[in-house]
């Protein structure tokens, strides 16, 4: 095997990330921010044919923030208008590449046509099981938290749980990624190094990649050298060292 061999065992089961550089991808090339995020879409079917292919569970995308919406209205109509394009077109890929599609974030924002697809393509991709693919939208970790809180609190007030019990498992099955493991690894593309109000409980221990490339450029390869570099790596959780990752990879 090579150095470079992606070894099952030390592979992330979830990998998130943070797709960006659409806008100045497209900047660069005098063309309007759209032309980016179509190019993006473009990534995302790449990036999800390569996670399945590495054998990855959970794929978790950020597509549009809570913060999102203060972008100019026209864009943030193209964005929309995207995702609804990309579910129809996706749809059935998904489901005969055995994926299971997610939406999470606060989908009552969204038009009732757009609400519709999505439950549509959720329910019948519900019972695949290879890759879990988990696209944000209309999603922040701060909402998340919050919602978390009047869940839990809704709970208090009906008797059903006693505060002075309620412990960190209690909290993460409130939040919207609860029956998935917290992401391994997060990659952001575009050079920024930042988290961007995303899994904001969820990465207390997610491995970060940042990556200058744009997001519409990032290729199967690059995914493959963020995967490669986590393999590498140590992972402690607060405990001490036991044998490196990197001493298992041959
Ligand atoms: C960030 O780049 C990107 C977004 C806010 C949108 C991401 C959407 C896609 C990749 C489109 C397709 C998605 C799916 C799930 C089909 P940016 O616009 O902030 O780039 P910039 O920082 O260069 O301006």
């Amino acid at each position: 095997m090579s150095r470079n061999s992606l070894t099952k065992e030390f592979l992330p089961k979830h990998v998130s990330i943070i797709m960006d550089g659409n806008g100045r991808w497209a900047n660069e090339r005098n063309q309007i921010r759209i032309f980016g995020h179509y190019e993006g879409a473009k990534t995302v079917k790449r990036i999800v044919k390569e996670a399945h292919r590495q054998n990855i569970e959970v794929l978790s995308l950020f597509a549009f923030s809570c913060e999102n919406w203060n972008r100019p209205d026209q864009e943030v109509k193209a964005l929309f208008e995207l995702f609804a394009e990309s579910l129809t077109e996706q749809a059935k890929d998904l489901n005969s590449n055995n994926v299971k599609f997610n939406v999470i974030g606060d989908l009552s924002d969204l038009s009732a046509e757009l609400q519709d697809k999505i439950k549509e393509v959720e329910n019948v991709t519900s019972a695949n099981t290879g890759l879990n693919l988990v696209v944000a939208i209309n999603y922040s970790g701060r909402w998340d938290i919050t919602n978390a809180a009047r869940k839990l609190g809704e709970k208090v007030k009906d008797g059903s749980i006693d505060p002075s019990l309620i412990n960190e498992q209690d909290f993460s099955e409130m939040l919207s990624l609860c029956a998935l493991p917290d992401p391994d690894l997060l990659i952001r593309t575009s050079g920024e190094q930042r988290i961007s109000n995303f899994m904001l409980w969820q990465f207390a221990y997610t491995e970060l990649y940042f990556t200058d490339v744009y997001w519409p450029d990032f290729s199967e390869d690059d995914f493959r050298k963020a995967l490669d570099s986590y393999c590498r790596r140590d992972r402690r959780f607060g405990l001490v060292a036991e044998t490196p990752n990197h001493d298992k990879i041959v």
